[in-house]
Formats: C-alpha cells, structure tokens, sequence
C-alpha cells in the first residue's frame, strides 16, 4: 500500500519532490549523492530560529518549494515553471550546509563554511554537480530580496523585472520563514 505523502519523512518527501521536479536532469543523481554526503539532510536552517534542529534545513527547504507551487497559480506568475519554481526551492540554501557546529551545550552556532556567498553560494554547489536554468540560477541569487545586499536595489529591481521566478521565490522564502515553522521568525536566511 502506497504511504501518504504527510506521513512519510521530510526526507522521503524532499526524495519524492525532487524526483517529481528535477531528478531527471543531468547530473542530478551526483548531486543528490554529494548533499547526503556532506550532511543536508541533518543540516539545520538556522541557530536558533526556523528549522534550528537537525533536518530543518530540509523541512525548511520543503516549506518553501510548497508555497512556491502554491505562488505558482498566482496570475503574477503565469508562466513561471513549476519544475524551475520547486528546483530553486528545494536548493535556495544549499549553502548552509557544512555551516552549523554543535557546542558542548548542544547549541548551534553558524561559521561559513564555503566563502562563496549565501545565494551565490548555492548556485556554485550545485553546478558542480548539475546544471541550473538561468531563472534558476537568478531566483537563487536573489533569494534574500532586499535582506541581502541592501546596497544593490537597482539590480535586485533588474532580476525582479527579468525573472519573476526570482520574487517568487523571495516570497516562498519569507513565508516559510514567518509562517511555516510553528515559531515567530525572527532569523532570515
Ligand atoms: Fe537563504
Ligand atoms: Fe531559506
């Protein structure tokens, strides 16, 4: 008997959209090998505020490609692909692994670990592996609006304008953020 999707792991769910979206792609098995390796899916998404315990990176990374299908039926974003709106989801923070260490109190603390920028970053690691779509590429960029680099508007305005799928995205994000973890968020990743 098939099992529902809500009662399988956030891994298996994470596997199950991710086959659905993207697992055909070249290169896509590889990646998927090197994100286990390096530990995404124990991975939290931040010290303390949303997803802070181990597989809230992936929880994480879950809640923002479901409200990306969900922006997706918006008339703003007719045309967005769903396939590049769950793919840029599912990696938006791909960065963030290999960043969190465990005190002796069992805290979290965050050192980065890659030197390549948080959006940047995510889009480096997986085209090491897989090639992204240019509004891939751009949505992950951009992920972090205007909380990201304040000081360039004009080209953040520029990537809006180009590719809706970069404020998709951006909203998918803030929405997990806030509203999708059962806790007030405060941390913006
Ligand atoms: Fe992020
Ligand atoms: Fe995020």
């Amino acid at each position: 008997m098939e099992q529902n999707f809500e009662d399988m792991s956030r891994k298996a769910q994470y596997k199950l959209l991710w086959d659905e979206y993207l697992g055909k792609r070249e290169g896509a098995k590889k990646l998927m090998e090197w994100m286990e390796e390096a530990g995404f899916f124990e991975s939290p998404a931040s010290t303390k505020y949303h997803g802070s315990y181990p597989g809230g990176l992936c929880q994480h990374s879950l809640n923002v490609a479901f409200n990306a299908l969900d922006l997706c039926s918006l008339p703003a974003f007719e045309g967005v692909s769903r396939n590049e709106a769950v793919t840029a989801a599912l990696l938006h923070d791909l960065c963030k692994v290999g960043c969190y260490w465990l005190d002796d109190n069992r805290r979290y603390h965050y050192t980065e670990a890659w030197g390549l920028g948080h959006g940047t970053g995510s889009v480096t690691l997986a085209q090491r592996y897989m090639k992204l779509t240019d509004a891939e590429q751009v949505a992950i960029r951009w992920h972090m609006g205007m909380y990201g680099d304040a000081d360039k508007a004009g080209e953040l305005a520029s990537a809006y304008k180009k590719c809706p799928l970069a404020m998709l995205l951006h909203h998918a994000d803030m929405m997990a953020t806030y509203y999708c973890d059962g806790k007030k968020g405060m941390g913006l990743v």
